[in-house]
């Protein structure tokens, strides 16, 4: 374990100085793009206005032989367009792949400036995040980078559970995690064929009254564990938790309620996959208005958050006063970024 004095120290002369806290954007949906389809590529102006995050997705669901046309196509991208608010991140290959140096490597070298957030997947330990911690700081320093690239690690193998306090620990770098499911179910050997949601088989059968009569059953979430223990990881760290892929494109209800859960848990934001996806994330992860228009209430009835008033016949106190201002807080940040929900929130 680092020593306190030195956990904000560069790692290397020349790097910059590590955040003590990560920057305050609104990151509602992580958008993936396959870098090496030329089409998409083009269109990445025109979807960087859409989305809060445009990620280049190099890792799994890119075929092995556009690897290296993947990972040409993000720089081409990167070096083409300005994001403006919009966060520019990349999710390189995994650690024990022939890809992940090469990634790293070029990537910030060519267009390190521009890049906020290396995804990095499939992370098992702390050991991980400081491999890449280290790399980054002397490519920082080699590359005269200003801003440090920030680490987004995916909680995606039992071991990386396991060990989800010190990873989120691991570095000022973090900037957080999200779940992904479908390595996960089989990492540790879930017997599932689904990449994040519900699962009609997990489910709790109620009692019944008589003998054969029918029984309802309710329909359980697989990722409630995991979820809690990795937004408590983060938010215990001061980094952000996430919501990772939803696969089945043609259920935007069940991608609805999966992300809605998450958000209700503490998260701050999804993958989208697929364009329909975008709209959903938007949606769920700007808070409710009519949420926010209690939260202000509440805010107002207690300036300085102390003692105790009835709202609508529900108690409010100096806890229910924070849960109000982190609603309140992150509409104001929605606000800034999307002029369409500042005019709904009014604040
Ligand atoms: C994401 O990478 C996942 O495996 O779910
Ligand atoms: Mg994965």
């Amino acid at each position: 374990m680092k020593l306190p004095r030195k956990f904000f120290e560069p790692l290397a002369i020349g790097a910059p100085t590590p955040l003590r806290e990560p920057p305050v954007k609104v990151e509602r949906m992580i958008h993936f793009i396959p870098p090496h389809n030329d089409k998409v590529r083009a269109r990445a102006g025109e979807l960087a206005q859409q989305v809060d995050v445009l990620l280049g997705n190099l890792e799994d669901a890119v075929p092995l032989d556009s690897k290296e046309a993947a990972r040409q196509g993000f720089i081409a991208m990167a070096k083409a367009h300005e994001f403006g608010t919009t966060g520019l991140w990349v999710r390189i290959n995994a650690l024990n792949s022939p890809w992940m140096l090469d990634d790293v490597m070029q990537i910030v070298g060519e267009v390190g400036t521009k890049l906020d957030v290396i995804m990095l997947p499939k992370v098992e330990g702390a050991w991980d995040i400081h491999y890449l911690d280290q790399l980054l700081a002397q490519l920082e320093a080699r590359h005269h980078i200003e801003k440090p690239i920030l680490i987004h690690a995916i909680l995606e193998t039992a071991e990386g559970v396991k060990n989800v306090d010190s990873i989120a620990a691991a570095s000022p770098r973090m900037h957080g995690m999200s779940l992904g499911p479908a390595d996960l179910a089989a990492s540790r050997g879930m017997k599932t064929t689904r990449v994040g949601g519900g699962h009609p088989d997990y489910k709790v059968l109620a009692d019944s009254a008589e003998a054969n009569a029918p029984r309802q059953s309710f329909q359980q979430d697989l990722w409630h564990y995991t979820i809690a223990r990795m937004v408590d990881a983060c938010m215990a760290n001061g980094i952000k938790a996430f919501y990772g892929p939803f696969g089945d494109f043609s259920d935007p209800q069940a991608c609805e309620a999966q992300f809605r859960n998450a958000f209700l848990m503490g998260c701050v934001g999804a993958w989208s996959l697929h364009p329909s996806q975008v709209g959903i994330a938007k949606q769920v992860f700007s808070p409710d208005p009519a949420e926010v228009a209690f939260a202000k209430r509440i805010l107002e009835a207690m300036p300085d958050g102390s003692g105790a008033v009835m709202i609508d016949g529900k108690m409010q106190d100096d806890a229910t006063w924070k849960q109000a201002r982190v609603i309140v807080d992150l509409a104001r940040q929605v606000s800034k970024k999307d002029p369409d929900f500042a005019k709904i929130y009014n604040i």
